[in-house]
C-alpha cells in the first residue's frame, strides 16, 4: 500500500504494508542509514526520531500512523535550532565513543533541549533514561546536554 510521508521537510512515496515500522521504511525504503536499529522492542533508543518534534522511537511505530506528521532524522537534526547546539556540544564534549547509539542519544536529547532550554538533572534523567550506551558514555551525555543549554542561555 502506498503511504506519503513527510520526512525532514521532503514528502516521499513509499509502498509497503502498513505495519511496516517507520525505522525501516527511513533505512531500508529511504536510505537513511543514519537511524540506528538496536533491539527492535523499544527498549534501547538506537531508533529514536522526532515525530512532530517528540522523539520516538521508530522501531515500533508502524508507518500507517504517521499520517501527516513531521518526521525528523538525525541527518536533519543539524537544522534545528536544539539539535545544532546539541551537536555542537557533543563534538566539545568528546561524547561518541563506537558511535552506534549516538543518532538516538542525540535525537533524545534534542527533543528534550527544544522544549526545555534548561532542564534540571531531573529532566536529563528522564529524556534519557531510554537511551542505552554500551560504551557507557552517560557522563559526557550528560555534559553535553548541560553545555547545550549554556549555548541556548548564550544564545550561542
Ligand atoms: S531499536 Fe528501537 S528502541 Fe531499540
Ligand atoms: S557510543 Fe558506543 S554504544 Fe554508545
Amino acid at each position: 500500500m502506498a503511504f506519503s510521508i513527510k520526512v525532514n521537510g521532503s514528502t516521499h512515496s513509499v509502498d509497503v504494508d502498513g505495519d511496516t515500522p517507520l525505522l525501516w521504511v527511513l533505512r531500508d525504503v529511504l536510505g537513511m542509514t543514519g537511524t540506528k536499529f538496536g533491539c527492535g522492542l523499544a527498549l534501547c533508543g538506537a531508533c529514536t526520531v522526532h515525530v512532530d518534534g517528540v522523539a520516538t522511537r521508530s522501531c515500533i511505530t508502524p508507518i500507517d500512523s504517521i499520517g501527516s506528521s513531521a518526521v525528523t532524522t538525525i541527518e536533519a537534526i543539524g537544522a534545528t535550532a536544539a539539535g545544532a547546539k546539541i551537536q555542537k556540544a557533543w563534538l566539545e564534549q568528546e561524547v561518541v565513543q563506537c558511535g552506534y547509539c549516538q543518532s538516538g542519544q542525540i535525537m533524545s536529547a534534542s527533543a528534550l533541549l527544544a522544549t526545555k532550554p534548561q532542564p534540571t538533572d531531573a529532566d536529563i534523567d528522564s529524556a534519557m533514561s531510554g537511551n542505552i550506551c554500551r560504551c557507557g558514555t552517560y557522563v559526557r551525555i550528560r555534559e553535553a546536554i548541560k553545555r547545550a543549554a549554556q549555548l541556548t542561555e548564550q544564545g550561542g
